[in-house]
């Protein structure tokens, strides 16, 4: 096990009804807030009115700014910033998914940045200062409401780039699992794609002595799989959804991860399909992991086997180590074919015009410098990148 530090300060408020805290909740900490949301399915399915009601009656005065697209764009966060200081705004509120969260991150941000708020994602430069963040999640799948990690898209220069500091954790997210029951199927597959993909991240090392998180990623992979398919059936069901939002939070606040070396390969990969074709980060995922899984697995064979027999319940003969490897592969690839999930690369609109592009985008070989291979778990070099895109077109 790795040396390490957890500090995962979000508060969570979690369960029904608790989106009428929101005002009590925000009043000591506020006193004018920024609520901000995406294209409108806060307003279709009655929470806006909620929120601001409860906003109004515990005397938090609000500004808004609707209109986050999915891949947020950071056109929108330019107009947030100025919005929050002509304003005067102590606080953002986030009500809606990942994109959402991470537009108002990226803003808060900006409210203390001196110069353009994308350098911060181009170039890594480190941020100490911003106006605190609340969410109130309506989809299970980002986990931005309890990490500290931002993404955004700069669609001038289609690039899709994250970027996160301590300073960026929310300071509440109220998760209720209910506001999830308008979901369009589509999204909940996203989502359980997305979630599984921030377990696998952590969870395919090379880091030994890590019982503890293996088995956290394990039970955390399984009850997103059992779940999701519950979900799928009955789209009421608030004990499924329930589920969801709780493995959502624990599979993205860092928790599972601790004192393992860990990979995002796969997220790398995936932001540059979101940047160029803004297909959704968690269709894109779906298509990618089990490309890579295909292309890596060899590096860390029991690794995998670990990963077919107790995640995927693979059971045969450990004298054909390789066999219960891919049956694992092929059994993830059924079941996000259940949930209706991306198969190829095609599936999603992508030809093949564009690969050499973004694998060197990904490796940033695309912009002169120095090569860096991706992820943790083994070192993709932009070659590999494009065959990993090859293997799933
Ligand atoms: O915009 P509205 O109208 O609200 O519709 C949204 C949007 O179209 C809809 N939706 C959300 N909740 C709903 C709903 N529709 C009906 N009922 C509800 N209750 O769902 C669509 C997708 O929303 P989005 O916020 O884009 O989804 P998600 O939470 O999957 O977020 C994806 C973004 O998060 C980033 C991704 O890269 C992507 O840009 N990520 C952020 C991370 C972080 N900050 O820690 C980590 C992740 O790896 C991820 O990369
Ligand atoms: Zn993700």
């Amino acid at each position: 096990m790795q040396n390490f530090e957890f500090y995962a300060p979000a508060r969570i408020v979690f369960g029904r009804d608790t989106q009428k805290q929101i005002g009590p909740l925000l009043a000591p900490r506020a006193k004018k807030v920024l609520l901000h949301y995406g294209g409108g399915s806060i307003k279709k399915s009655g929470l806006y009115d909620a929120v601001t009601a409860s906003l109004r009656d515990a005397g938090v005065a609000f500004a808004e700014l609707g209109g986050v697209r999915p891949n947020p764009r950071l056109s929108l966060v330019h107009e947030g910033i100025a919005l929050c200081k002509r304003e005067g705004v102590d606080l953002i509120l986030a009500v809606g998914g990942g994109s959402v969260i991470d537009s108002a991150k990226a803003i808060a941000m900006g409210v203390y940045y001196p110069g353009d708020v994308w350098e911060v994602y181009e170039e890594g430069k480190p941020v100490e200062e911003a106006l605190p963040v609340a969410t109130m999640l309506t989809i299970p799948a980002a986990g931005s409401e309890s990490s500290g990690d931002t993404v955004i898209t700069n669609e001038a220069k289609q690039m899709k780039l994250g970027y996160g500091s301590p300073a960026l954790r929310p300071v509440l997210s109220i998760v209720n699992p209910e506001l999830f029951f308008t979901l369009p199927e589509s999204q909940l597959g996203y989502g359980v794609a997305d979630m599984m993909s921030h377990v696998f991240e952590r969870y395919f090392t090379n880091t030994t002595h890590t019982d503890l998180t293996d088995g956290l990623c394990e039970v955390t992979l399984k009850t997103l799989m059992k779940n999701a398919l519950l979900a799928k059936a009955d789209p009421k069901n608030y004990d499924a959804w329930a589920e969801l939002g709780f493995a959502g939070t624990v599979a993205h606040n860092g928790l599972v991860g601790m004192g393992r070396e860990q990979d995002w390969a796969c997220h790398g990969m995936e932001h540059e399909l979101s940047a160029i074709y803004d297909v959704a980060h968690g269709a894109g995922l779906a298509v990618l992991t089990p490309g890579w899984m295909r292309y890596v697995y060899k590096d860390n064979i029991p690794m995998f086997v670990q990963f077919a027999v107790n995640v995927m319940g693979v059971r045969g003969s450990y004298r054909d180590p390789e066999a219960l490897v891919l049956e694992g592969i092929d059994r993830l690839s059924d079941f996000f074919k259940k949930m209706g999930l991306p198969q190829t690369l095609a599936d999603l609109g992508i030809g093949g015009e564009q690969l050499e592009l973004m694998a060197k985008k990904a490796t940033w070989v695309a912009y002169g410098g120095e090569e860096c291979p991706l992820g943790g778990f083994k070192k993709l070099r932009w070659q590999d990148v494009l065959n990993i895109y090859r293997s799933v077109r």
